[in-house]
């Protein structure tokens, strides 16, 4: 049963083809009409993409800044045990999952003991710290070693990297923030510098190289067809091209 108390099936994107990036074109769309689908297929799609590097059930997955619980409610689905950790409390209330056992806490200072988690796991988090590298770093310390970590974040130069600024971030924040003040007569929910931090694949991707605690597993673009990784090879196309990017990677011994 979903925390919705639905007991629905949901479309399992085992293909990682043209078929399942239409689809989730087609999803997004319904974000705000149909938050509880959208959210439970994005979810369900994002534990698939772990599914191909690491076994769930009966694993330890930490997901950080999990929010309202829909990513915890499809591992747990899958047979893993997963603990949220979100340090906004109105964002775990914010859905009907109410996942038992989250915890309020930082990801950049995460309340667990080192190389405790088979898997940490992070959707779209990242460009929400002020300190990325600390939040990834954080992560790493507290998966085992061969375990995975698993991130998954909006650039800024994504057409979707300013939120709910986009397409204007593009002109810089202080006036897409401006332009939409002025359009919706309201403060922008996400405001940069606060809640929003500019974050890029190519100087994630060199720190994370740089370390030799980790190997990265997969990078490439999360909602795109598999063919369409070469995309995170090519330096400022990347940038625009990529959407949101996934990074997975495994700890060393
Ligand atoms: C866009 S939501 C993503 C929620 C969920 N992971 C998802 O993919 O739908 C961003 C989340 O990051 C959380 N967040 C912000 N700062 C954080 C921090 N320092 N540590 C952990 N999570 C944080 C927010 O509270 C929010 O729940």
């Amino acid at each position: 049963m979903w925390p919705d108390g639905s007991t629905q099936t949901v479309e399992r994107f085992d293909d990682a083809g043209l078929a399942r990036s239409v689809r989730l074109l087609r999803l997004f769309r319904s974000e705000q009409s149909d938050p509880d689908r959208y959210y439970t297929v994005v979810a369900a799609d994002a534990v698939q993409q772990v599914a191909h590097h690491a076994k769930l059930a009966g694993r330890l997955v930490v997901d950080v800044g999990g929010g309202a619980g829909w990513f915890t409610a499809a591992f747990r689905a899958r047979g893993a045990r997963c603990l949220l950790l979100e340090p906004d409390p109105a964002e775990l209330h914010d859905g009907p999952c109410k996942p038992a056992g989250a915890v309020i806490a930082d990801g950049m200072r995460l309340p667990l003991r080192d190389a405790v988690a088979d898997i940490t796991f992070s959707s779209n988090v990242l460009e929400h710290v002020p300190d990325p590298l600390r939040l990834i770093a954080e992560m790493i310390r507290v998966t085992k070693p061969e375990g995975l970590i698993y991130l998954a974040f909006t650039n800024w130069y994504s057409p979707w990297g300013g939120h709910e600024l986009s397409p204007w971030h593009y002109l810089g924040s202080g006036f897409a923030e401006r332009k939409y003040a002025r359009r919706y007569q309201r403060r922008p929910k996400h405001r940069v510098g606060e809640t929003l931090f500019p974050v890029h694949i190519g100087s994630v991707l060199r720190a994370m190289r740089a370390r030799e605690d980790i190997e990265i597993v997969d990078a490439r673009p999360r909602y795109y067809p598999q063919w369409c990784r070469p995309i995170v090879l090519i330096p400022a196309l990347r940038e625009i091209a990529t959407w949101n990017l996934m990074l997975v990677m495994r700890r060393r011994q």
